[in-house]
């Protein structure tokens, strides 16, 4: 009989591995047969979130380092490296210019929401992952960056790719790493054009202000203005899709909530967060090492071990959280574990609420009498980034 995490890295188990997850915290810290630690409760991984001990630097992995990203963007890298390029990066993150907050890229998102939406009309029948969870974040992400919309097919390509790649697991590791790498030079070498372009002809879009930028801390690096372009792309959308899909697909499994979003549109706002905690995108934080033995929930970690943060089941802790298993919009704290936690907390976390609160705020508000096709949906392979690979809805009309 395999572990209990053994079975969620299992595809066949991808519809629903929260009673899984359920078991996994049943020890709290579990050691697996290859030294893996997997932390399953929401104060423990919150404790390794916040501790300097634990690295996201693969290159600490000695015997792995051969396969280590050769240019590691700052998610795999530790403060204080890391924490330059993030604040560097950050400078640029939203729209052109000063006074840069999320908010205002609300009507771009609506616009692009509005445009998908539209596309529905006229049929009865629709692929939300496809039609809409798909291109939205992706439009979005490539308008921040720079990436001219005419590219972005390819680019979804690659991305997808890199993601489906991506993951713990032994089964054809070598081959997997190897599509990976493939993937990753293409879509860096994209995007090294297109920071050449930018030195050249500066525009007010990220990537000019990652290569023009020059402050007190100097600037960004050319290699590290690929990396942080790469990761950005990869981090900015392939998660969105996910909590977009997810969502969906909870509203149409639970009929009063569908009715409660349509009738009071401001609850989408809480009902976002809740997805977050209830079906999170990320499900798995697979990248950490410990640098010295650590003692977390009465087992210590020993120097050197990979650390698995199983962050879906921390947010469904009934030590933390009352009723995990419920799916409730009026929640007095709803503290998830959804966009991570401690100095890697997502950069992002801004921009994908509003995208996704604008998305699927429209699909309630539109969508006449929409249904499921099919009950579970067929799932995207990855553990780490869980959700459906198609979301086949059939509808009335769209208004
Ligand atoms: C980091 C989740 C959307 C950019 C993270 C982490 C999580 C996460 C769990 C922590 C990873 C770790 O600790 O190793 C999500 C979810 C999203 C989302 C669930 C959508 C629903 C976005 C978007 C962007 C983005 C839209 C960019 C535009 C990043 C970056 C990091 C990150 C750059 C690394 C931060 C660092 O290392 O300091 N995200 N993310 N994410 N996310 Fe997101």
């Amino acid at each position: 009989m395999s572990s209990p995490f053994e079975q969620i890295l299992d595809p066949a188990r991808r519809a629903d591995p929260y009673p899984l997850f359920d078991r996994l915290r049943d020890t709290p810290v579990a050691r697996q047969p290859d030294g893996t630690y997997v932390v399953s409760t929401y104060r423990e991984i919150v404790s390794l979130l916040h501790d300097p001990r634990v690295s996201s630097d693969r290159r600490n992995l000695g015997s792995d380092a051969g396969e280590a990203p050769r240019d590691p963007s700052f998610i795999g890298l530790d403060p204080p490296e890391h924490d330059r390029l993030r604040r560097l990066a950050m400078r640029h993150f939203g729209p052109p210019h000063a006074a840069r907050t999320v908010e205002e890229l609300r009507p771009e998102m609506l616009a692009i929401a509005t445009r998908l939406i539209d596309g529905l009309a006229g049929r009865s029948r629709a692929d939300i992952v496809d039609e809409v969870a798909y291109p939205l974040p992706v439009a979005v992400i490539c308008r921040l960056l720079g990436v001219p919309e005419e590219d972005e097919p390819r680019f979804h390509a690659w991305a997808d790719q890199a993601i489906e790649t991506l993951g713990p697991g032994e089964q054809d590791r070598a081959e997997r790493e190897r599509a990976r790498r493939e993937v990753l030079t293409e879509l860096e070498n994209y995007l090294a054009g297109l920071a050449e372009d930018r030195r050249r002809a500066p525009g007010t879009d990220m990537l000019s202000g990652f290569v023009t930028y020059h402050g007190p801390e100097g600037g960004m690096t050319h290699r590290e203005v690929v990396a942080t372009a790469v990761l950005l792309l990869i981090a900015g959308h392939e998660t969105t899709i996910n909590l977009i899909a997810n969502g969906l697909l909870t509203f149409l499994r639970h009929p009063g909530l569908l009715d409660r979003v349509r009738a009071e549109p401001g609850l989408i706002v809480p009902a976002v967060e809740e997805l977050l905690r209830y079906e999170p995108p990320v499900q798995l934080i697979s990248s950490r090492i410990a640098l010295a033995d650590i003692e977390v929930g009465g087992t210590t970690i020993p120097a050197g071990s990979p650390v698995v943060l199983a962050v879906a089941a921390g947010s469904r802790d009934p030590a933390h959280t009352p009723d995990p298993g419920l799916f409730l919009l009026d929640r007095p704290r709803n503290e998830h574990l959804g966009f991570g936690g401690g100095a890697h907390y997502c950069f992002g976390a801004p921009l994908a609420r509003l995208e996704t609160q604008i998305v699927l705020g429209e699909l309630v508000r539109r969508l006449r009498a929409p249904r499921l096709v099919a009950d579970p949906p067929p799932y995207r392979p990855s553990a780490v980034l869980r959700g459906p690979r198609h979301l086949v809805i059939d509808y009335a009309g769209v208004d």
